[in-house]
This record gives structure tokens, sequence and C-alpha cells, in this order.
């Protein structure tokens, strides 16, 4: 799992003025709304004694333990410890850490790392979202697989015709033309020519022609998203896929797709459910992968051209492992703490809140 990016924790019209708890890096995370309507995300680990705060209360912008009360603010300091006398003061490790958090494209980010932020990689682009003509829904899922089993497996386009067969993968015709990878420092992407299968249901009567062939483009952007862009003879449809690791082995897919036919409300349903048939077609499949966890080496599994956009992942992946961007595979994660901006500015919290596992 990388830290030091930017993940999308949550979809916005979740987050409310009450607290809530998410999940991403195998650690839990407090979300809410401040009163001028941006939101907060603290460490659920109260310093204390390990109180989720996510099970507490809002008194203004400021959150109160459900255990002894102690009150954090939205910068994660403690500004109040209700067990003390009036007048002793609170301890300056006394916070929890508190992470960068920005609300685009319908969800909330946070930065999970101490990185300034002239230096942290930036959100991606997904221009749609401004744009009137396309209409989002919003669709979750849990796999029980690791996130980038989940992940690999949207860009992967030789899939398609078997698991998806009888939804937009065609099982005669196989093949997938050899394709150019465009690469950047974060993401890369390529277009790939596919051949639909005959339409089916409430799309049926948008086909005038049904095409030989379609462009759907495959990206990835670091560190968990995955785009899918299918330019279908009426309209487009795009898939954003945030594959938020919550532990070792289970992936929450956190998916928003667009599309620019079918505007109308009515047809979000129809939208919702043709994105889960497919979810549920992957399902099993990524669930049955092993080993379970991504190699690291490239030579541990056998690639082919049509895996050139995971061979591009894995190689950039490895780049930033090396480069140490990477935290632990265990499959019980201790009760550690991503280290939030603070902790460069505050030496005393540099090392403060990592727990150890119990031997
Ligand atoms: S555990 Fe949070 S105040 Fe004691
Ligand atoms: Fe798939």
């Amino acid at each position: 799992m990388l830290k030091d990016f930017w993940y999308a924790l949550d979809f916005s019209h979740a987050v409310t003025r009450k607290p809530r708890k998410v999940t991403c890096l195998g650690q839990d995370f407090v979300l809410y709304r401040k009163r001028d309507g941006s939101v907060a995300c603290l460490s659920d680990l109260c310093v204390h004694r390990g109180g989720a705060l996510s099970m507490g209360t809002l008194v203004d912008d400021v959150i109160a333990c459900p255990y002894h009360g102690w009150q954090y603010a939205p910068d994660g300091a403690c500004v109040k410890i209700p067990a003390n006398p009036e007048g002793r003061g609170i301890p300056r490790k006394a916070r929890v850490d508190a992470y960068p958090v920005r609300e685009s494209y319908g969800m909330i980010w946070a930065f999970l790392g101490d990185l300034p932020e002239e230096e942290r990689p930036p959100i991606p682009h997904f221009p749609e979202h401004d744009d009137p003509s396309f209409r989002p829904v919003y669709f979750e899922m849990e796999i029980n697989a690791n996130y980038e089993r989940t992940f690999e497996n949207v860009v992967d386009a030789a899939h398609t015709p078997f698991v998806h067969g009888t939804a937009f993968g065609n099982p005669d015709k196989p093949e997938v033309p050899d394709f150019e990878v465009r690469q950047g420092k974060w993401h890369a992407e390529a277009d790939i020519l596919l051949s639909p299968p005959p339409a089916k249901g409430r799309w049926k009567r948008l086909y005038k022609d049904k095409p030989e062939q379609v462009v759907v483009t495959n990206a990835w952007y670091l560190p968990n998203i995955v785009k899918l862009h299918v330019r279908l003879p009426f309209g487009d449809l795009l898939l954003y896929d945030h594959n938020v690791p919550l532990s070792r082995d289970r992936t929450l897919v956190k998916i928003v797709g667009y599309r620019n036919f079918l505007t109308r409300k009515w047809a979000d349903g129809n939208a919702v459910k043709r994105i889960e048939k497919i979810f549920l077609q992957d399902k099993p499949v990524v669930e049955s992968q092993r080993p379970e966890l991504l190699p690291y080496d490239l030579s541990d599994e056998l690639h082919i051209r049509s895996d050139s956009l995971q061979v591009a992942y894995r190689r950039r992946r490895r780049e930033l492992i090396e480069a140490g961007w990477w935290i632990g595979d265990h499959e019980h994660p201790a009760a550690t703490v991503i280290p939030s901006p603070v902790r460069r500015e505050v030496p005393e919290l540099a090392h403060a809140w990592q727990h150890k596992e119990r031997k």
C-alpha cells in the first residue's frame, strides 16, 4: 500500500455533521463536516486509550472522544481534557494526526502522508465531472481481495470476453490488438480496440448500427484509481474506480460512473445495475487469484503484450517501493498511524503513537 498520496476516502454526499468512520491503508479515520461545510479528517485512534473518535460527538468543529471526552480540534490538537482540574495544561503530545482534505469530483480526498504541499503527487483530473452533458452515479462494492488485484483487473482488457461475456465482452472476439501505452509520472493510459457484443436491454434501442469495434481507453492513476472510458456509438461511458485498501485482503471499490446518454434521473438505477453486474462478475475471479498479493518481481508472473498497462504499473510501483513509499503487508496491521504533515514541524511528535505489534 502506498502512503504519501491523495486518497478518495468517501463520497461527498456521505459526509455530514455526523462523524463517520472510514478505512484506508488498513487504518481507521474519522471524517466530519465543519460548520463552514469543509471536511476534517483525523486518525480515528484517540491518543489517550485508543477510543474511536468516530463514535464521539461534535461540539462545534471539535470532536469529543466517546471514552473520556478529550476534545480534538480539526487540526488534531487536543483542546480539552475534561478530567484535568481547571488550569492544568494540555500536553503538547496530546494530538491525533490530521490530514489535509480536498473535496472534488463528488469525493472527499485526504492526503495520507507527511509530504509538504509542494512535494505531493496531484489528484488526477476528471474532466467529465464539470461537464454538464455528463451525469454521475455512485456505487461501491467490497471485494475480498488485495486492492492491487482489483486495480489491475480493471485495466486488463484481455479478461473482458471471458469474465464479462454476458455483459460487454465478446467471447467470439477475444484478440486484443496491440496498443501503445502513454505514461506519465503518476499515470498511464492506452486506447484499446475492443469488439463489443450485441447490445441488450434498455441500451438496445440506442443502437442504429452495431459497430464492429469500439475504442476503449483504459488508464490507471496512482495510487489506486483506474479509469475505463468506453465510446459507444450513442455516447460515452466512463468509470472511475477507487480501489480503497481496507486491509491486506479486503478492498472497497468506490465507483463514480459518468454517462452522456440517457442522462435523466430515471436511468440512474439501470446504470448502477450494469456497473454492479460487471463487478459481481469480476469478484469471484479476483478473489480466487493466488498469490493474494501482487508479486514484487515482474518475472514471478508471465506477461504478454496485452498486459502492458499492468506491467507499466508494476514497474512504477517498484520504483516507489524502492524509494520508501510502501507501507506494510501485514495480515493484521498493528495499531499504527500514518504520519501527517505536522510531525515534520513538531519534533517530539515524529515517532509518537506508532504503536508496536504485541509479540
Ligand atoms: S480514550 Fe479517548 S479520551 Fe480516553
Ligand atoms: Fe472486469
